[in-house]
């Protein structure tokens, strides 16, 4: 998604700007641009990386405490250097960087034409821009704020955006409707962002803006109201984020480190909440709405890509555990096929950005019909932690890497820790089994550790499968889940075309598929499905399939049986895919490597996916 930034003080704008769009490189792009008002209003963009832009621009630039950037992520318009933001309205009075879609942008585009605007770009926001500027030009008592208040209130979509106006050099406008936006206080300063991480080493006072807000920012002053022209006042929260989470450290890859760092982030998302005498499990997020959860009727799980591959290892758990009917929905088909909801319901969204645009809408849908709504989310202050009535933050830290990792298995933890909680509390698990699941899932952080001591074994067998061109993932119960997100994990880095299946259905159709070029990764661990999946190896090998198996440590069957297999130790089957997912995690990190692929920012992907 795109990215902005912010910056109005006393030091110099541009190296503090093009440093926060390097932040934002994770989110995905493809152009990017910066915008400096000294005695003028410089603009400069262009399409490619941010080090280009620097490059572009450092010799060039007369300075300004004052500027705004911006990471392209195309929606309107292919990647261009005139596509780039920020775009100028037609007399150059505004400029402006937008994150978000605005739908009626051909009917503005249209009635603005008419009053004689011209447009050098094909995007949305450049028609925002000359939105802006007609409102301007409308009365010399209309200022640069309420020109884009007045502007907004004709758009129909979604938008974060900062204003700079060429005639009112000592402001920046910004404004949001469901793309987020986070201003950092400074000393005379102030930082805006779409998300916190290029703040974080400013300041750690922050805002964040909601829906409809729109925000004056000068040096001395930051004043705050809504598009009805309502006061808002400042809720000041502070940031938690260490600087060094925002290192690669010694990793080639912030994916990698986030692979590696999963043994203390499932033991950070315990923290508090898992006793170390295992009595009870403690989600302080959800005291006041637990007996809620506990009578509930029905609960739905959903989420989108790995939140949603989590969600179903939920329905998995708290079924099995906790015996309450769950579904588990894709966000962007929940949000739009009229789904039956009633205040019976409890609907848990995860979301690790917790700026999902299909999660976010979900979640309106599902309040809108008075559903309980709870969050589960990695990131503190995102729009999807204040919007639900409660939730249990994943404390992962901040997940750079486009694909997600540590986020899932601590969506993972939560999911599982919620289950057995709510067994206990329905009474639906025994005492001896509940103290069992609970000292087992305690010790996942250190089996997770010696799962990562295979790093090597896992690079030579992505050596031999790295020309792959497809790829098929197999398993059965909650390593169904695991073998769809093995799948998405090796198709959004390596772009090998991967399919997860249910192992069961694989004499439904996917069987066809097995032929010796085909690379067939079955997670088999010692479990009730043992024998089944074991069979379906034999069918695969029966083919001339090449196996690669993920099996309980060991296992000296399928050691034999197979072409290649990585070892687990062995687990209760619930908590089987926090372990069963690390070495599919590593697999395709390193057959991306070997394919020289961009890790931690794919092609046409991005972090948070904050537009439809
Ligand atoms: C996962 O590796 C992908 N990057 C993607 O599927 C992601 O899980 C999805 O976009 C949902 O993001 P969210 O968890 O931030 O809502």
């Amino acid at each position: 998604m795109c990215g902005i930034i912010g910056y109005i003080g006393k030091k110099e704008a541009f190296p503090i700007i093009i440093k926060g769009l390097k932040w934002l490189e994770y989110r995905g792009y493809d152009s990017a641009g910066v915008a400096l008002l000294n005695g003028s209003l410089e603009v400069f963009k262009k399409k490619g990386k941010v080090v280009e832009l620097e490059n572009f621009v450092v010799s060039q630039h007369h300075g300004g405490s004052i500027g705004i950037g911006h990471t392209r992520w195309a929606t309107h318009g292919e990647p261009s250097d005139v596509n780039a933001h920020p775009h100028n309205s037609m007399n150059g009075i505004f400029t402006i960087v937008h994150n978000g879609i605005i739908e009626n942008y051909a009917k503005l585009k249209t009635d603005l034409i008419q009053y004689g605007f011209t447009f050098s770009s094909e995007t949305d926001t450049e028609v925002l821009a000359n939105l802006i500027e007609y409102f301007y030009n409308q009365s010399d008592e209309i200022n640069s704020e309420m020109a884009v208040q007045l502007a907004l209130s004709k758009v129909v979509g979604a938008y974060g955006i900062a204003v700079l106006c060429n005639a009112e050099k000592d402001k920046i406008v910004v404004a949001r409707k469901g793309s987020p936006l986070v201003v950092g206080l400074g000393n005379g300063e102030y930082f805006i962002a779409s998300d916190a991480a290029p703040i974080a080493e400013f300041t750690s006072q922050v805002v964040y803006l909601n829906d409809e807000d729109i925000a004056v920012i000068k040096k001395d002053s930051f004043t705050l109201k809504n598009v009805h022209n309502t006061p808002v006042s400042l809720k000041i929260s502070s940031l938690n984020l260490e600087i060094g989470e925002l290192d690669k450290g010694d990793y080639e890859h912030f994916m990698l480190k986030e692979i590696y760092e999963q043994p203390k982030t499932i033991e950070e998302t315990f923290r508090g909440r898992l006793r170390a005498d295992h009595s009870e499990i403690v989600l302080g997020g959800l005291i006041n709405i637990f007996p809620k959860i506990q009578q509930a009727e029905r609960i739905i799980i959903i989420g989108c890509g790995t939140s949603w591959h989590a969600a179903l290892i939920g329905e998995y758990i708290i079924e099995e555990f906790a015996q309450i009917p769950v579904e588990v929905e894709y966000a962007s088909e929940f949000r739009y096929r009229k789904p039956v909801i009633s205040k019976n319901d409890v609907v848990i969204l995860i979301s690790q950005s917790g700026e999902t645009a299909d999660t976010l809408a979900a979640l309106h849908l599902a309040k809108e019909k008075g559903a309980t709504v709870i969050g589960i989310c990695n990131v503190v202050g995102s729009t999807l932690s204040r919007e639900t009535d409660a939730g249990v933050y994943t404390h992962a830290g901040i997940e750079i890497g486009v694909a997600s990792t540590k986020a899932f298995t601590a969506q993972v933890t939560v999911l599982t820790m919620f289950a057995l909680k709510l067994a206990q509390a329905r009474k639906t698990i025994s005492a001896e089994d509940y103290q069992m699941l609970v000292k087992e899932l305690a010790q996942i952080p250190e089996k997770g550790r010696l799962i990562l001591q295979n790093n090597e074994k896992i690079k030579a067998i992505a050596e031999k499968y790295k020309d792959a061109i497809n790829a098929l993932y197999l398993g059965r119960g909650y390593l169904f889940p695991v073998a769809l997100e093995g799948a998405l994990k090796l198709k959004e880095i390596s772009y090998i075309h991967a399919e997860g299946y249910a192992a069961g259905e694989m004499k439904h159709g996917p069987i066809a598929l097995v032929d010796d070029n085909l690379p067939v990764i079955v997670v088999a661990p010692q479990d009730d499905y043992y024998e089944k999946i074991v069979s379906n190896i034999q069918e695969v090998k029966a083919r001339k399939g090449n196996v690669i198996a993920i099996v309980t440590e060991g296992d000296k069957v399928l050691r034999e049986m197979v072409n290649d297999s990585i070892e687990i130790p062995d687990s209760h089957p619930a908590l089987a895919p926090l372990l069963a997912v690390i070495p599919l995690q590593m697999l395709a990190y390193h057959i991306a490597l070997l394919r020289g692929c961009n890790v931690d920012q794919p092609r046409n992907l991005a972090k948070s996916v904050t537009v439809e």
